[in-house]
């Protein structure tokens, strides 16, 4: 059984696909980190996140692996460095590269084929698994969202205002809902569920019931 978890950045899908594969007791992925771990290979090296052709070769010569719930880029435990600010506006960079896409897509079917998944991300259900078993498009508010990523920054000892938050995830948006290749958008058979006025655990009952009627 293949899950298949899309939406924007905020909206909660993360925290929903991980305690939905949780109750399911099948495995997750976030193929997010996949794109975050290419771009810190990006940031590592000393070329522009827009020079296509080297993050071209960027892209072709890293190694990335799960292991747990951890993510490694050649051989290096890099789950907490991904999570950066330069990191994060680097990725929805590096994610507009049409080579960047084509090797990831292609290490998540093949991590598929290990076994049932709920899987995260933004292509999820359009591109990646046309045929899951259950699509989802998981979203909230621009202001909800930002309410939530500047909560977790100032847990985090982050000093940002709400304001710069939310105009940062506006940019990402932007970038994720306009590029070429695998735009960020609900799959024509996609549930899309509204979290702005939803606490996790009612997201995450809501799943469970639609792809577990009888539970
Ligand atoms: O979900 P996230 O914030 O960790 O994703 C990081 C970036 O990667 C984000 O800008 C969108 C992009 N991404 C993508 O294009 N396709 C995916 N399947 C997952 C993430």
């Amino acid at each position: 059984m293949i899950v298949a978890i899309d939406g924007p950045a905020g909206s909660g899908k993360s925290t929903v696909a991980r305690l939905l594969a949780e109750r399911l007791q099948i495995r997750y992925l976030d193929t997010g980190a996949m794109y975050r771990a290419i771009a810190l290979a990006v940031v590592q090296s000393s070329f522009d996140e827009n020079d296509v052709d080297a993050v071209t070769g960027i892209a072709q010569s890293v190694r990335i692996e799960f292991r747990k719930d951890d993510i490694y880029l050649n051989g290096t435990n890099v789950t907490n460095e991904i999570r950066s600010a330069n990191v994060t506006a680097v990725a929805s960079v590096v994610a507009a590269n049409p080579y960047v896409r084509t090797r990831l897509v292609e290490l998540q079917q093949q991590i598929a084929t290990l076994g049932d998944l709920v899987t995260e991300g933004r292509d999820q259900g359009t591109v990646v698994f046309p045929q899951a078993d259950h699509k989802f498009f998981v979203t909230a508010s621009l202001l909800t969202r930002a309410r939530r990523r500047h909560q977790e920054m100032v847990a985090g000892g982050s000093t940002l205002p709400l304001q710069t938050v939310k105009s940062q995830l506006r940019q990402r948006d932007h970038r994720d809902e306009n590029r070429e290749y695998a735009p960020m958008k609900p799959a024509s058979d996609a549930q899309v569920i509204d979290t702005s006025d939803m606490s996790i655990g009612e997201v995450v009952n809501t799943l469970t019931q639609r792809i577990r009627p009888e539970s």
